[in-house]
């Protein structure tokens, strides 16, 4: 793997202020992201992890701290960069699916397509695979009210992977799912990664999911608690699965629910 660091996240903090009562979401955040890394990020409800994403996602901007894209500060990027960086750079694959309520699946998929101007027949060619591969292609025409939970989900999956991101942003990406819709998923994005060097962060409370990633930092209370490695030459999921749970248990609980 090329160790070139991608982003860098360094002492991030982010408050958030509400009705003059400020709440302290991220409390000195410093970690690294990798070229080509499957990076996962655990922690309980209310630990931050989505507040991390939206940083890093530029939705929101941190009350102190940096995060550099191969050595430039985000924060000082000019609209090109931005439209760059957001548009064509990364991927964000929402918690709450983000669908347009009024566009059917096939929209809500081709979105960032036809924003990039991709040719009408290459697009359609491209939403039926991955439709295919993520069995969705019976709800294309249906609007998102009548999707089910999971459905959605998948279809925001297919909006985030069709346009290639080289950085996608997951945040609980088969939290909707059952097991084999997370396992496919998860086979898709470990895909992305190995096949075409897709960097991926990844926000999960699944285990199963999580023993995909190469790397895992799990975050408590707005700051990183612990990180968990995969054992190079190839530790097995089975094994980095037992290992994950492990630190769940110290973290609250033993249950994958507390997380
Ligand atoms: N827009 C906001 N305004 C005020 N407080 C917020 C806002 N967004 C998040 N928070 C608070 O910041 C903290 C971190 O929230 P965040 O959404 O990052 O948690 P999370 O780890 O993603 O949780 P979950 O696993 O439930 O999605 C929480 O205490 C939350 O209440
Ligand atoms: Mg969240």
């Amino acid at each position: 793997m090329n160790q070139e660091k991608l982003l860098e996240v360094q002492n991030l903090h982010k408050s958030y202020e509400k009705d003059g009562v400020s709440a302290k979401a991220l409390k000195g955040i410093t970690f690294n992201v990798l070229q080509g890394e499957l990076l996962g990020i655990m922690g309980a409800s209310g630990s931050g992890k989505t507040t991390l994403l939206n940083c890093i996602a530029t939705i929101i901007r941190p009350t102190s701290g940096q995060i550099l894209l191969s050595g430039t500060s985000i924060s000082a990027f000019d609209e090109n960069d931005l439209a760059e960086y957001r548009g064509n750079k990364i991927g964000y694959l929402f918690q709450d699916f983000a669908l347009l309520d009024n566009l059917t699946g096939k929209e809500n998929i081709l979105l960032p397509l036809s924003i990039h101007n991709t040719e009408v027949s290459e697009a359609e060619k491209k939403v039926i695979e991955i439709a295919e591969f993520l069995g969705i292609r019976e709800v294309l025409s249906k609007f998102p009210s009548q999707m089910s939970g999971g459905q959605k989900q998948r279809v925001a999956a297919a909006r985030c992977l069709i346009s290639d991101p080289s950085i996608i942003l997951a945040d609980e990406p088969t939290g909707a799912l059952d097991t084999k819709s997370a396992r496919q998923l998860m086979e898709k994005l470990h895909e992305m990664n190995q096949k075409r060097g897709c960097t991926i962060l990844m926000v999960t409370h699944d285990p199963n999911a999580a023993s995909f990633c190469s790397r895992i930092l799990f975050i408590q209370d707005g700051i990183i608690f612990h990180e968990l490695r995969k054992q190079q030459p190839e530790e097995s999921r089975e094994d980095f699965y037992k290992r994950i749970m492990q630190v769940m248990a110290q973290m609250g609980g033993g249950s994958a629910n507390v997380l």
